[in-house]
């Protein structure tokens, strides 16, 4: 993968990168699609990456389907579909890992202690191997996405971080690899988190813009999903993750929710 990226460097080719943990949907094709038209060149990655994975969480039945994928990523652009193997990328004795001070300590982070280490140390090696121009990351995974560009800037890689749109089914539910583990009652029920997105936005085009009372609603709009279990709803700064309580300026609202067991986030740009 280096030297392919090496020679890409010094053909003066740009090249563009998509990471992945595969089993590939619109989502992911949409950032690789716009990776296309920004680089001369387009690396995806399909790696499922063990250190983002609580012990007890789905590591082992994450879904996975590497000829399918293949084919999709070929279809829709990929010059190079790089699948590292576990014990390649972290071998015998691996110890270094890429921590970040604040914005863990909110939204996932929260009940998801370890994933973002995780995430940033995979994304660094991925990026020293890849060495892309350019990194597509979607906003559905909006603080993965806040955390890598504070980690670019923080530890000056030389690459530009791209935000995408969440890409939505037909009736407003966030596209995810973890929506295959619905049932088709649980399908159903996953809409609220959607639903009460759009209400938050109502609510606040009506003139409300207290933070408490749009989360209350929205929480009320979860309880009444069936087999629903809040994880969190917050209203925060886009860029810090504080919470806000008034809604002043633009304001991210996220919210994570365990729908049976399978765990779903979605969010929003909320604007006054
Ligand atoms: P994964 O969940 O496979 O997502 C890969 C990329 O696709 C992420 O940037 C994510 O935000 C984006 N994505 C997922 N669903 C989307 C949707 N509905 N619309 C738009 N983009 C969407 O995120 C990861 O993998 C991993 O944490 C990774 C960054 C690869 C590190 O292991």
């Amino acid at each position: 993968m280096q030297e392919y990226s090496d020679r890409m460097r010094r053909l003066d080719k740009t090249i563009a990168f998509v990471p992945t943990m595969g089993y590939l949907h619109e989502g992911h094709l949409s950032l690789i699609r716009e990776g296309g038209k920004i680089g001369d060149c387009l690396v995806v990655s399909i790696f499922v990456n063990p250190v983002q994975f609580a012990p007890g969480e789905d590591f082992e039945n994450y879904p996975r389907d590497l000829e399918r994928d293949l084919e999709l990523a070929r279809k829709n652009g990929a010059d190079v579909v790089f699948t590292p193997d576990d014990k390649k990328l972290y071998s015998n004795g691996f110890q270094t890992y890429v921590n970040l001070k604040e914005l863990p300590n909110h939204l996932c982070g929260i009940s998801r202690p370890i994933f973002f280490s995780g995430v940033a140390t995979v994304v660094t090696k991925l990026f020293n191997i890849v060495k892309p121009h350019f990194a597509i990351f979607g906003q559905k995974d909006y603080q993965q996405l806040v955390i890598i560009r504070q980690m670019v800037c923080d530890l000056n890689f030389d690459i530009e971080i791209i935000g995408a749109e969440t890409v939505r089914e037909y009736d407003g539910l966030a596209m995810s690899s973890r929506n295959v583990y619905l049932t088709s009652g649980q399908r159903n029920s996953a809409l609220c988190l959607y639903k009460s997105l759009q209400k938050a936005q109502a609510f606040l085009s009506s003139g409300i813009n207290d933070s408490e009372k749009i989360i209350d609603s929205a929480s009320e709009i979860i309880k009444s999903g069936t087999n629903t279990k809040i994880d969190y709803i917050a209203i925060c700064d886009p860029k810090t993750l504080i919470d806000m309580k008034k809604i002043d300026r633009q304001a991210l609202m996220a919210l994570a929710v365990k729908v049976g067991k399978t765990r779903l986030i979605d969010n929003t740009i909320l604007n006054p």
